[in-house]
């Protein structure tokens, strides 16, 4: 089965976690996109959604789904988003896409974090994929220093500006073997908005295409 279909099935697993008539919180990415196609099924049969970036409110709109700012709901019951990389802990790491802050945002003010991803994503060691860092622009060089004294290889992906107005480095070079320390440190240096290490909140549910990760 190709790593699409995978996508799909964990997607259409996710769904069994939507409970009727409440507030969906929706990640970002190609898995997130199958996710909404599912979720537009039920659009009358749940509230509203929490969107991590204008790619999926763009995508949730167009299947009829309300959108609503996180601020108007406080905590949300269900947050469903792909991830990177994801380690036998269910700790991840996002932000491929480039949205990570929002997404960890919502993955902080959930009840639940489920996660999709296919069998390719799932790790001993985070760090093979490179570590998305959201960053001030003003700061990127002074951040990439800081990374750099720290053994990271911070490359800027240039031509990139997040939601949120700034930009991301990806790190090479990383093999995590305490995320909970490094995204505690990377969050110190001054100029960093996000890291996207997802480990002090990481997942509770780790969807592998249709299979539930023990
Ligand atoms: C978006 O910024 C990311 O965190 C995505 O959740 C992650 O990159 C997974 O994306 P795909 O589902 O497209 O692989």
């Amino acid at each position: 089965m190709d790593r699409e279909q995978q996508k799909r099935l964990a997607a259409q697993r996710a769904i069994s976690y939507v409970e009727k008539g409440s507030v969906v919180g929706v990640g970002t990415g190609s898995t997130v996109a199958y996710f909404i196609d599912e979720l537009g099924k039920m659009r009358d049969e749940i509230d509203c959604a929490v969107s991590s970036s204008e790619r999926s409110t763009e995508l949730l709109r167009e299947r009829g789904i309300r959108v609503v700012d996180l601020n108007s709901v406080g905590t949300v019951p269900l947050y469903v988003d792909g991830a990177d990389e994801c380690d036998g802990h269910k700790r991840l790491i996002k932000g491929g896409g480039a949205a990570l802050t929002r997404e960890k945002i919502i993955a902080a003010a959930s009840e639940r974090f489920v996660c999709m991803i296919d069998p390719a994503k799932r790790v001993d060691v985070l760090g093979k994929f490179p570590l998305p860092v959201e960053v001030i622009p003003m700061a990127r060089s002074y951040v990439a220093r800081e990374i750099v004294k720290r053994g990271g290889q911070p490359v800027w992906r240039e031509g990139v500006t997040t939601d949120n107005g700034n930009w991301v480095l990806d790190v090479h070079n990383l093999s995590i073997v305490d995320p909970v320390g490094l995204e505690r440190e990377f969050n110190q240096i001054v100029g960093v908005v996000c890291v996207g290490l997802f480990a002090a909140r990481p997942a509770d549910i780790v969807l592998i295409g249709d299979q539930l990760m023990a």
